[in-house]
């Protein structure tokens, strides 16, 4: 089985969010007391992805790179590519076409935040498949901001609708995606929708259609949240806060994903925590030490 590239997308417009994002992209801005994009790297990092290409508005790449670095510090291999207008988030697997050279791939936006223990279960069976393409739902109490699922009365898919004003459940398809080497082809066929974006959801609904589609479920338990308006990014911050202060553990921190799952050995560790010894995030990679 060919291992799993991945792409971390951290362009997009953030219109939503401005004027803030009028300086900065918003997934360098912190959720609470880490920049946004480590969330979403750190999940690619738990499906044992390292070779990550991380794609970036034009503006932003410098600051994103001189964040990121190469990723070595984290046994990572990070590359960079530019998104030059924000014209969808399958237009990342044409940018990463040449990156991918034919491998899977796990996509993810560079606001969606996961946590808990059962994810890993979930991204081990996406990463596990050999063919098609693999969804993420989760159920949301306002499902006309996402990409919804509709099913049957056995519970298949039978449609994906982004942002219905009448939605056909409360499953919201996440900003993770696992596809098959087809996925850039398929994304060549797309054609832009009424909002100018080559959708993800389209490309999703070719996977459906030639029947090579599946859900992963993410049950209760598995908190999902994004920051794509300000309620929600504040709504973040304040859920990672409570989570981190009251169990005394960090969620998303690279450095310590990468010691736990045997990318660097403990004086890699060693070394990051001595960088940062001076902030509290420093003195907990010590304490990991211990
Ligand atoms: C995008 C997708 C949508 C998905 C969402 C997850 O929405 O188009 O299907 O549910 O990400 O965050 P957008 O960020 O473009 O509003």
């Amino acid at each position: 089985m060919r291992v799993h590239k991945g792409i971390l997308l951290a362009g997009g417009s953030g219109s939503r969010l401005a004027p803030t994002t009028a300086v900065i992209s918003k997934q360098l801005m912190p959720i609470y007391d880490k920049p946004m994009v480590y969330y979403p790297l750190c999940t690619l990092m738990e499906a044992g992805i390292r070779d990550i290409l991380v794609i970036t508005t034009p503006r932003d790449q410098q600051a994103f790179a001189t964040l990121l670095q190469d990723g070595s510090q984290w046994g990572l291999a990070l590359s960079y590519a530019v998104q030059e207008r924000p014209e969808g988030i399958a237009q990342a697997l044409l940018i990463g076409r040449h990156f991918l050279g034919g491998c899977p791939v796990a996509l993810i936006l560079g606001d969606n935040l996961f946590y808990g223990d059962a994810m890993a279960m979930s991204l081990g069976a996406a990463a596990q498949r050999a063919h098609g393409a693999t969804v993420f739902g989760y159920q949301v109490a306002d499902p006309q901001r996402y990409g919804v699922l509709a099913f049957d009365e056995r519970g298949r898919i039978t449609d994906i609708v982004e942002k219905p004003p009448l939605p056909p459940s409360n499953y919201a398809v996440t900003g993770l995606y696992f596809y098959d080497h087809q996925a850039p082809l398929l994304a060549q066929e797309l054609r832009p929708s009424s909002r100018g974006e080559l959708e993800i959801t389209d490309l999703n609904l070719a996977y459906l259609r030639s029947g090579q589609l599946f859900l992963e479920r993410l049950e209760r338990g598995i908190a999902w949240l994004d920051a794509g308006t300000h309620n929600a990014l504040l709504d973040a911050a304040l859920f990672i806060r409570v989570v981190e202060e009251r169990q005394g553990l960090k969620i998303a921190c690279p450095e310590e994903t990468a010691y736990r799952q045997g990318f660097i050995d403990k004086s890699q560790l060693a070394e990051q925590a001595h960088a940062l010894r001076h902030s509290s995030y420093g003195r907990y990679l010590a304490s990991l030490l211990e």
